[in-house]
């Protein structure tokens, strides 16, 4: 029944369809007023705001032209990445926020303009996109070995490292970045956080991984001196990558048993700012990386009459002498009031007088000709090879000081004289209940998931109180979680990713095309069976939760049409925490943020368009086998949708249950059962489709996306392998994990 279900389209039928899509697709664009740039006043994103450039910026004059065309005021938000389609959503939150000055790193020019394509609509009222490039291939053609000119081989990902070159040779030539990847969010001004105090007197920020750890999928530079200590962390940590990409002989020198053997270098940005960072922390070059290279072999710390404990006492000791990380700053208002530091435990509404910020004085590090083997000795080779000589030179051409040379003896002075920078940590985790800095950027686990990223569902009052977040750590399950998470709390456009796929209905997983399959190997499904609103209610068990999706299930295959996994009730008991649960809440619960009774860990996941309409998503059914499918055709196992896009679905088709639009289960059914109850109905698979399919085909030539109603819990017990259908649901329930919840083990489904 697929098959045929899937040649139900006459051309002309096929021709109205575009017309629509048409429609959509260019729709009239509008310029926002009220966005969150107004607070500062950094609102790029209006005609005439920036100029914009598409092109290469490996040439000093290629990257001027780049930043000039760009820059607001002297502000940048640089990011790199490989994906449109992410780079995409992520350019269009900052668009949102009226944030236009955006360098974004692709891999080439096809990428670039596909992207300009997607914001064709609005670059007449919003302004032009920025997308640069590196090249891959030498001047005759060769292709560098790692896709990028200064690398001899593969260290981390490509992109990475382009977003921190780009972001230091452009605080270089004087302007202040914001270094970001694409699962950030603005939800109010992040410059008029930034610019007033405490936070104007920071030189680079970063989001805090753990202790004195960071993470660089958030961090931000301003007024960093050319010649000072973070304009030196930015330029020493790829620096040092390039070095021991090219030749790492005194690592394998010093480790012939161990590193020697495999020669892996197993480093990020992330962990070089942070050795870079940590230097400036005790004023002299040091590498810790040493430890993850080495491991724990012996003989390698032996060589230099150290230990691994010892070389990381020596290393780590004095950072955490100089480290202030409970600084506290006062506030007056009207800081104050856009503040908080307890996301889960309140509404925020009262003022703080003061906030901490984990903080520690960069100074400018010089080794003073000395490498003491206890600190892991002089790590390169002191001839320098190409690649870092090319490295070298690309900060040269930028025609301005540079920081003193760390290793060079003569500008030991100079570098002690250098002014000192300040560094701070930002969303650092206290406990489950606080967060330092969370109210300037602030994680999804720490912040988000509470309510605070939903910004259309916050009170007046409550709307202020963070600036950026950032989806990192301890996220649901799900191979399209990040997604879904700004599908859950209104940070997701579905008119982007519509433009993006060149199709409405290819906007949902179901029919999106993976590992770089075409459209032709994966016939679009349009038509999507679902429970009516309160079929699935707060009183059902986990078990008949699980169950009702079977049968669901069971419909979605004999029908050939997708699955709407349904809503999670947020009252039900299951939702919430076990706290909550002993709490006894009475129900209806009104909802309100934060939301800590519901258990947002990983179980229930609040979306929706008021409060009072909150619904939960049950992340279980995130995973790819659960949505879509992996063999060409895609008719190995059913396909379905998260409850978040059905709603975007419903809200878009306006599709409601009715007589005509129910589901037909024949005489021997009888009515649907009264509201709240618990009992299956069980229908047989050959009534269901013979009563459904004719109608079903009438509806497909009519509407574009349409959507048939249960208007009960149902199962097709009679639905037994043997049969095409049958053979599909076995495998169906096979795969994807939700679906067999409860026969999985015990430590299988913990936390979901
Ligand atoms: C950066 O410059 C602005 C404007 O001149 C000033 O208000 C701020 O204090 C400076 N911040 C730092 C960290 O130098
Ligand atoms: C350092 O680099 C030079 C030039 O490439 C090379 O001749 C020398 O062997 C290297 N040193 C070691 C210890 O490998
Ligand atoms: C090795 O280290 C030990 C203890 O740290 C010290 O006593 C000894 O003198 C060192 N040996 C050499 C050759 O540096
Ligand atoms: C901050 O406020 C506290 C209490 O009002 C006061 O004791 C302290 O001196 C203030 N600190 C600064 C740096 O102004
Ligand atoms: C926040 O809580 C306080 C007291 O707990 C209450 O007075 C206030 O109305 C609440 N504000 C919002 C915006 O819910
Ligand atoms: C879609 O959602 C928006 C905002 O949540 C709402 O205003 C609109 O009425 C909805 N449209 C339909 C067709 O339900």
């Amino acid at each position: 029944m697929l098959k045929r279900l899937q040649q139900c389209c006459p051309a002309s039928l096929v021709l109205a369809w575009a017309f629509l899509l048409a429609a959509f697709l260019l729709g009239r664009a509008y310029a926002v007023s009220g966005r969150v740039c107004e607070r500062s006043g950094y609102c790029s994103a209006v005609p005439g705001g920036i100029k914009g450039y598409i092109g290469p910026i490996d040439s000093a004059l290629e990257l001027k032209e780049a930043v000039e065309a760009t820059h607001f005021r002297k502000e940048l938000i640089i990011w790199a990445d490989e994906r449109v389609a992410d780079g995409a959503q992520g350019l269009w939150r900052l668009r949102e926020a009226g944030y236009a000055h955006v360098l974004g790193v692709l891999e080439d020019a096809v990428q670039c303009n596909r992207l300009r394509q997607v914001f064709q609509p609005w670059l007449e009222t919003e302004g032009p996109v920025t997308c640069t490039t590196y090249a891959t291939a030498d001047d005759k053609g060769q292709n560098y070995p790692f896709r990028f000119k200064y690398f001899a081989r593969g260290v981390g990902m490509p992109p990475w490292w382009k977003k921190f070159f780009t972001a230091g040779r452009a605080v270089a030539l004087g302007y202040n970045v914001l270094a970001v990847d694409l699962d950030v969010v603005v939800l109010d001004d992040w410059y008029w956080r930034v610019k007033q105090p405490p936070l104007s007197s920071y030189h680079m920020l970063s989001q805090n991984e753990w202790g004195l750890n960071l993470n660089c999928g958030f961090m931000y530079f301003q007024n960093a001196s050319s010649t000072g200590p973070v304009m030196w962390v930015l330029y020493d940590h790829m620096h040092r990558i390039v070095r021991w990409s090219e030749d790492d002989s005194y690592l394998a020198a010093r480790s012939p048993g161990r590193y020697a053997k495999h020669r892996m270098l197993p480093l990020t940005e992330q962990g070089m700012l942070q050795d870079c960072v940590h230097s400036c922390a005790v004023g002299r070059p040091l590498y810790p990386a040493l430890l993850s290279l080495w491991g724990d072999d012996k003989e390698a710390y032996g060589s230099l009459n150290t230990t691994e404990h010892e070389l990381y006492r020596a290393i780590h000791e004095p950072i955490h002498q100089v480290w202030q990380p409970n600084q506290v700053h006062n506030l007056t208002a009207p800081l104050s009031d856009s503040v908080c530091e307890h996301y889960m435990a309140s509404n925020c509404s009262a003022p703080l007088d003061h906030v901490t910020i984990s903080t520690v004085t960069l100074k400018m590090p010089h080794s003073g000709g000395q490498y003491p083997d206890s600190l892991g000795g002089f790590p390169f080779n002191r001839t320098l090879g190409p690649l870092t000589a090319a490295y070298r030179q690309a900060y040269a051409d930028l025609g301005v000081p540079l920081p003193p040379d760390p290793e060079d003896p003569v500008t030991e002075a100079a570098a002690r004289a250098t002014p000192p920078e300040k560094f701070g940590y930002l969303a650092v985790h206290q406990g489950d209940q606080n967060c330092n800095g969370c109210w300037a950027e602030g994680t999804w686990w720490m912040v988000g998931r509470h309510g605070w990223w939903h910004r259309h569902l916050l009170q007046p009052g409550q709307r202020n109180k963070l600036g950026m977040g950032h989806v990192w750590a301890n996220l649901p399950r799900g191979d399209f979680v990040k997604h879904n998470i700004f599908q859950w709390n209104g940070h997701w456009s579905w008119r982007i990713a519509a433009r993006v796929a060149q199709s409405r209905t290819r906007i949902y997983v179901a029919n999106q095309a993976f590992g770089g399959r075409s459209y032709e190997d994966l016939p679009e499904l349009r038509h999507t069976v679902a429970y009516a609103p309160g079929v699935v209610h707060a009183g059902l068990t986990k078990e008949q939760f699980v169950r009702a999706a079977q049968g669901l299930a069971q419909v979605a295959v004999v029908l050939g049409a997708i699955a709407a996994w349904p809503a999670l009730p947020c009252d039900t008991d299951w939702a919430l925490t076990p706290q909550a649960k002993a709490a006894g809440l009475q129900r209806p619960l009104k909802h309100s943020i934060p939301w800590p009774h519901i258990n947002t860990g990983h179980v229930a996941m609040p979306f929706g368009d008021t409060l009072e309409s909150l619904q939960c998503e049950w992340p279980g059914f995130g995973h790819f086998d659960c949505l879509a499918n992996r063999q060409p055709r895609g008719q190995d196992v059913g396909r379905g949708m998260m409850a978040v896009e059905f709603h975007h679905l419903r809200n878009t088709t306006g599709a409601a249950p009715s007589p005509d639009t129910t589901i037909l289960l024949g005489a021997a059914a009888g009515p649907p059962p009264p509201a709240g109850s618990s009992s299956f109905t069980a229908v047989p698979h050959a009534e269901l489709e013979r009563l459904n399919s004719p109608l079903l085909l009438q509806r497909l030539q009519r509407e574009t996306m349409p959507v048939l109603w249960l208007d009960r819990l149902l199962e097709l017990p009679d639905l037994a392998p043997g049969s095409p259908a049958g053979d599909t649901y076995k495998r169906w329930l096979d795969r994807c994990q939700a679906l067999h919840y409860f026969t999985l083990k015990p430590e299988q489904r913990q936390n979901w």
